[in-house]
């Protein structure tokens, strides 16, 4: 069968067949796209997406060490990236490589993710050095949200020059793939040409080396908001809501349990 690709399998696949990548943060779902997504992201969206925070900065370590549990047990085929949550990487190198070895240690993870460019080279090349693959994400970074000033395109105009630093500083600093979220089409093709590492893009271009999305917004399970970069693959949480009102309906009409789920007195004859 299939074995999961390493992060020096994603490294190889720059310039090649896109890399195909979700988030997820249940077993469950993790176990929906093994094999089809070459990596699957335990994102710290999951603090928005599944607990309701109003943004990635409330997340902690112990969230994303149990999701990142969870997601190992449905993934035999795929690499599993856990997200450092805000906090537990920015301080120092030692800082980020004692969360990093404890995320890898507990949940099984290939490779982490954190958040940021050169201002993050340093760490990255620490924890390289010390086993921890890292994939870096640049653009928009929703854990530097207060500083960025909203949810806005990264990037445009001048900005581009330092973005495209940033995104030469992570690969230089030995990021084995680099996330692009949110920045204009034209420099995230630019970064993708310019960049020896892959490029994953997000809200950035289908010239990119591979793309994210995360998975509740693509099945259409989170409806608070929908980013432009968003395509509803589907509409789960349509779906969730048409059945929990027809639930509604059947339980008070007494339709529901019908005699089907229902058991009598003596118990059935085995089938031969
Ligand atoms: O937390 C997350 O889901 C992410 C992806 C959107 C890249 O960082
Ligand atoms: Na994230």
């Amino acid at each position: 069968r299939k074995t999961a690709p390493l992060p020096e399998d994603i490294r190889a696949r720059k310039g090649g067949v896109p890399i195909v990548s979700l988030t997820a943060y249940t077993t469950p779902m993790a176990q929906a796209m093994d094999g089809v997504c070459d990596f699957v992201l335990v994102g710290d969206s999951v603090g928005m997406v599944l607990h309701g925070l109003p943004s990635t900065l409330g997340v902690t370590m112990e969230m994303m060490i149990l999701h990142g549990r969870a997601v190992a047990r449905g993934l035999k085929a795929s690499m599993m990236v856990v997200d450092m949550p805000f906090g537990s990487y920015e301080e120092s190198p030692e800082q980020a490589f004692r969360n990093a070895a404890r995320i890898m240690a507990e949940t099984g993870a290939g490779a982490v993710k954190l958040e940021g460019g050169g201002s993050m080279a340093a760490t990255i090349a620490f924890l390289v050095a010390r086993g921890v693959p890292v994939m870096a994400h640049v653009g928009l970074t929703p854990q530097s949200i207060n500083t960025l000033g909203g949810y806005k395109v990264q990037g445009r105009g001048d900005a581009g020059t330092a973005l495209l630093a940033d995104a030469q500083a992570v690969a230089k600093a030995g990021a084995f793939a680099v996330v692009l979220e949110k920045v204009p089409q034209s420099l995230a093709d630019r970064t993708t040409a310019e960049v020896a590492i892959p490029t994953i893009g997000i809200g950035a271009s289908a010239g990119c080396d591979g793309q994210i999305l995360v998975v509740d917004d693509m099945l259409g399970l989170f409806t608070a908001f929908k980013a432009k970069f968003v395509k509803r693959y589907a509409h789960l949480g349509d779906d969730a809501r048409a059945a929990i009102a027809a639930y509604a309906e059947e339980v008070k009409a007494r339709r529901f349990p019908a005699p089907e789920h229902v058991f009598g007195d003596a118990s059935p004859e085995k089938k031969p």
